[in-house]
């Protein structure tokens, strides 16, 4: 539709319909008996008279069935015929589930990246899906935070990279609109919710400006540099105001700063919060500042139906709405809505899922996102060998990580044991579960008998713990899958205590005693503390929550037949006390080496080392390269570096080449050490590549407190990082 028609459209609006279009509903409250219903909707406190076919989006409906007749209901009873808009919590995948955002952020393949939001988006799209809630893009540096797991990690330069890929991916290019088997991208959460005091879930956040420009800020930006087309709102504090109800954070940086036109959404309820938080005296003024800080949608609440009539009596408040409104319809016409109300539906292809291809994808994002953290030579695995296949990961099909629950189906996973047989004999496999994934399915509620099912009883800790040892004493090498369970990350699962169980450790050690080479396969969530266990394991992988082809990929890098690349995305910390613990830290004035005071009074611990357990973009491969720098040129917006990569071995492989720029003296304190480039280098046997990076000069600037970016001259110092080793390269600007 024109912009001429849409705004004859837009005129035509009464009031009520105006604010209708502002609200946004889960699925759950609007169908019953499978057709749209005011009833649930009432216990929300939804104003009786509101008209439940004129509302602008449901969200969470993933059933393309459903979404057809939601459509079609919609418009046999919109007054003007104005299509609703779908939207999901689609985070990494849709029923092709993908490794979690964590692990793919470490694979710095960031077309393959692409790759897979653009499959998610495919499926999205020929199910009936408008908007997705995804990519999160808050930097986290607090592994107690369970929602780490959806985030790109604590890198700045990597959390912008796939912030870029996965917005490119969903949307295409949008030259014409939203085109055929793409998907609008809302990125979340807009500000900070991921650096909450203490790694509380929804806790306060309080940070200075000048992390906030140079850090948290950043991939934010850069999805919306990439044209993301809508934002939600967070729910946290930041620095004294909720950022849902911040004119500073919505309106002045997101919309006039960073040039943002698109659609707000709040986060769930997140404006009604704005009372609890004692930043509203009641409901009616939650919803006068949710406006006034330009949020468009209304997620879950009653605040804008209830109070916006009163409300915009006042012709300031008004014109507010009519902004909120033609944004929402503008976006409707973004995604070709009026002219196509089914879009993506009744094609050929509606319903299609899980397609060879987004398979092979996703085996693909699964080898390229495990990181080798530790490796004597045990991987990977002999053919011949007799390997004890030892954990409940073996075959639990709950590998899917907490937000795959809303449209993935652990049903269509291919677990480890069906993986490892397409490399190794049956007869050399033995498997034991070693203990129980769940210690009850209690807290599943009413899907409690399908999980059970799909995951099997529960069994004696002791009995399982004999039967482990006994499969390990029959075998030759020991691979023993654990970690956590996918419900404890993500929303709502910040965690005090980051070591294993006690059931893991007790297994652990007991197998260790057999002397058998014992590898560890790690499937988590988030960084836990893996002090006490790590040096009894010879190998170790970390898979993350790997996805629906997490099996085929695993098995790939254990048999050899894939070598790992990936880097770890965030610091593994030795233990709670060391969190925030990241790689980009500023210097102090005291640092452990190179100081003029003595022990006592530098900045350390008294009872724990500074460093980490496994540091940020760590990573073995079963290769080895080197690196060299070359020369280098500065040109007048651009640096040069050149470096040439040499491949030691006798096969072919890949490997990733992180480049970090070093501190230097400044008018503020930079961070030791701050990655701004990567490359991913694929290698023929013994083959050398002459490589030239070009960084814009920006890449050097930063921000000061108020928000102003800062640039000089001097002598820079670069580090090129490969294979856990390191060159130095200074350039002088
Ligand atoms: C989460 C969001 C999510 C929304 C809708 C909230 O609780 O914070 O990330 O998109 O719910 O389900």
């Amino acid at each position: 539709m024109d912009s001429e028609k849409l705004k004859e459209l837009f005129q035509q609006l009464t009031p009520e319909e105006k604010i209708a279009q502002t609200i946004q509903l889960n699925g759950s409250l609007v169908i019953e008996n499978e057709v749209m219903t005011t009833g649930p909707m009432h216990d929300l406190g939804l104003p009786p008279n509101l008209k439940i076919h004129e509302i602008g989006s449901i969200y969470n409906v993933n059933d393309y069935q459903k979404l057809i007749q939601l459509q079609r209901e919609t418009l046999e009873h919109s007054r003007l015929k104005i299509p609703m808009l779908f939207m999901s919590d689609v985070i990494y995948g849709f029923r092709t589930i993908f490794p979690i955002p964590l692990a793919q952020a470490g694979s710095y393949d960031f077309d393959l990246i692409e790759q897979a939001a653009e499959m998610t988006a495919k499926e999205c799209y020929q199910n009936g899906l408008h908007v997705i809630f995804s990519p999160m893009l808050d930097l986290v540096r607090d592994p107690r935070w369970g929602r780490v797991m959806e985030s790109p990690g604590e890198d700045v330069y990597t959390a912008k990279r796939f912030a870029q890929s996965v917005v490119t991916g969903y949307q295409g290019d949008l030259t014409h609109g939203l085109a055929e088997n793409h998907v609008a991208a809302c990125i979340k959460h807009f500000a900070g919710y991921g650096a909450p005091e203490a790694g509380r879930e929804y806790n306060t956040v309080d940070m200075s400006n000048q992390r906030l420009f140079n850090e948290y800020l950043q991939p934010y930006q850069a999805a919306i540099e990439a044209q993301a087309l809508l934002v939600m709102t967070a729910f946290n504090v930041l620095n004294g105001e909720p950022a849902t109800g911040s004119r500073w954070l919505n309106r002045e940086i997101l919309r006039e700063r960073f040039g943002f036109d698109g659609v707000l959404v709040s986060d769930h309820a997140a404006i009604k919060e704005l009372v609890p938080h004692g930043f509203a005296k009641d409901e009616r003024e939650a919803a006068q500042k949710g406006l006034e800080a330009g949020v468009d949608f209304d997620m879950m609440t009653s605040v804008y139906a209830t109070h916006l009539p009163e409300l915009i009596k006042q012709p300031e408040l008004a014109a507010l709405l009519d902004e909120a409104v033609w944004r929402i319809l503008v976006l409707k016409n973004q995604l070709g809505l009026f002219e196509n109300p089914y879009r993506g539906l009744r094609t050929q292809h509606t319903g299609e899922v899980l397609s060879d291809e987004a398979k092979e994808l996703a085996v693909k994002l699964v080898e390229k996102s495990c990181v080798l953290l530790k490796n004597d030579g045990s991987l990977p695995l002999k053919k011949d060998q007799t390997v004890a296949v030892i954990g409940p990961y073996g075959e639990s099909r709950l590998t899917l990580g907490f937000w795959a629950s809303v449209s993935g189906k652990p049903q269509d996973t291919i677990p480890l044991k069906t993986g490892l047989l397409q490399h190794f004999a049956a007869e050399n496999l033995i498997f034991a579960r070693g203990y129980n994934l769940f210690d009850s399915y209690e807290q599943f509620g009413p899907l409690k008998a399908g999980i059970e099912q799909l995951n099997g009883p529960i069994e004696p800790e002791d009995q399982l713990l004999v039967e482990a040892v006994k499969a390990a004493e029959a075998a030759e090498v020991i691979v023993l899958t654990f970690g956590e369970q996918f419900m404890e990350s993500g929303e709502g699962a910040s965690k005090a205590h980051l070591q294993l169980p006690l059931k893991q450790i007790r297994l652990i050690q007991a197998l260790k005693k057999t002397g058998k080479p014992l590898i560890g396969v790690l499937y988590t969530g988030r960084p836990l503390v893996l002090t006490q266990v790590e040096p009894l394991f010879d190998s170790l992988l970390l898979v993350w929550y790997p996805g629906t082809m997490g099996g085929i990929g695993i098995a790939n890098l254990l048999s050899g037949q894939a070598s790992p690349t990936a880097k770890l995305s965030m610091t593994f910390p030795r233990s709670e006390g060391q969190i925030p613990i990241y790689s980009a830290q500023l210097p102090t004035g005291r640092p452990l080496t190179d100081s003029e005071h003595s022990d006592r009074f530098l900045s350390k611990y008294r009872d724990e080392s500074n460093e980490p357990l496994f540091a940020f973009g760590t990573g073995l491969s079963y290769g080895m390269f080197t690196g060299e720098w070359l020369e280098s040129a500065v040109l007048s917006e651009t640096i040069q570096l050149d470096y040439r990569i040499k491949n030691q071995a006798e096969v072919a492989g890949e490997t990733v080449v992180q480049i970090y720029l070093l501190q230097r003296p400044a008018s503020m304190v930079r961070p030791s050490r701050q990655l701004i480039a990567s490359d991913l280098v694929l290698l023929a046997p013994q083959e050398d590549k002459e490589k030239r990076l070009s960084l814009p000069i920006s890449v050097l600037g930063f921000y000061d407190n108020q928000g102003a970016k800062h640039l000089s001259n001097g002598t820079y110092r670069f580090l090129m990082r490969i294979d856990q080793k390191e060159t130095l390269l200074a350039v002088t600007i």
